[in-house]
């Protein structure tokens, strides 16, 4: 399948691809507002519409030519590849093919952290070295941790019985729309060719799990309260409740990230590329505050 739009020769061309994602979806219809023509790559054979005029292709990451097919012609190619044992090699292959077939500027959602052999953060390193080694202009955005991860604590929060292993540890996390809003600078922005930048992007400022506690009281109208729990015993319980070890052990290893106060940077990166602050979690805690009830 592939629907591209006609009048892609005067507009630039972008395609977003893990457009079925979180940060995906909400840059093409951030993008889809521009004077720019959109090609949506999902593996999706259907999949909820994505606004008029975006075209979209199929990707097949076993059949590497679909994916030479599905960018011909396409000027930028922006990268969000949802979590998984696949992640290194599916990126590698598409960037190698946006190389190939002439893409001019690659933007790759990456992670923020130290070299750690923990994953994702290790994933991101391998598939950035790579990027690095290719001969393409090319840009990664490194946001701290999605306040998204906190929907995770949703049901335990409202069933009195949040825990985890991030004790007392600090960490900046950043609403994922101000990723999407990002990138789509990022995307859009005149940059050298032959460039490479690195974005850093963070929330306004740090928190502990205990001070996500009570500002949940507050909104909440009743107590709400983080026990610490060893990473074993955290590992444990979530394979108990039903996650998978992989996904499991990735959430042990951000609850150590917190727990060590690893991502307690604040940048300004957000508002220098938007033209506004980013949004904070407190209000995100606000729009989302059903997800704590039950
Ligand atoms: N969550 C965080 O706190 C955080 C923080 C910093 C950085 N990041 C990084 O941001 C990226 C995630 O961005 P996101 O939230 O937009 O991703 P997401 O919603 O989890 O997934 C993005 C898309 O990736 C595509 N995909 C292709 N192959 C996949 C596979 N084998 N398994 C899963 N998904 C696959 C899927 O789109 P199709 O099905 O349409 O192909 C999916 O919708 C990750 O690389 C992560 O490391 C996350």
């Amino acid at each position: 399948m592939h629907n591209q739009s006609t009048n892609r020769t005067q507009a630039l061309s972008i395609a977003v691809a893990g457009a079925t994602g979180r940060v995906g979806r909400r840059l093409i219809s951030l993008l889809a507002q521009d004077p720019v023509t959109i090609l949506a790559l999902t593996r999706q054979k259907s999949t909820t519409p994505f606004p008029e005029g975006v075209a979209t292709a199929e990707l097949d990451f076993d059949q590497p030519s679909t994916l030479m097919k599905a960018l011909a012609g396409v000027d930028k190619l922006f990268i969000a590849h949802g979590t998984s044992p696949q992640q290194v090699a599916n990126e590698i292959a598409l960037i190698d093919a946006a190389v190939e077939t002439g893409v001019r500027h690659i933007v790759k959602l990456s992670v923020m952290g130290p070299s750690t052999p923990m994953n994702p953060f290790a994933w991101h390193s391998l598939i950035e070295a790579h990027l690095g080694q290719r001969s393409i202009t090319s840009t990664v955005l490194r946001p701290t941790t999605f306040m998204d991860v906190l929907k995770r604590a949703g049901s335990a929060v409202a069933s009195g019985t949040w825990a985890g292993a991030a004790g007392n540890g600090r960490v900046n996390l950043i609403d994922s729309r101000d990723v999407a809003d990002s990138a789509r600078i990022a995307l859009l922005e005149e940059v050298a060719v032959g460039s490479k930048r690195a974005y850093h992007l963070t929330g306004p400022r740090n928190w502990t799990m205990p001070q996500i506690a009570e500002e949940l009281s507050g909104l909440l109208g009743h107590e709400v309260t983080y026990a610490h729990r060893s990473p074993a015993a955290q590992h444990y319980e979530l394979v108990a409740n039903g996650l998978s070890p992989f996904v499991a052990e990735i959430l042990v290893g951000l609850d150590r990230i917190f727990h060590d106060s690893v991502l307690t940077e604040r940048t300004f990166t957000v508002e220098d590329l938007t033209g506004t602050p980013p949004r904070s979690l407190s209000a995100w805690l606000r729009e989302n505050i059903d997800i704590f009830k039950k």
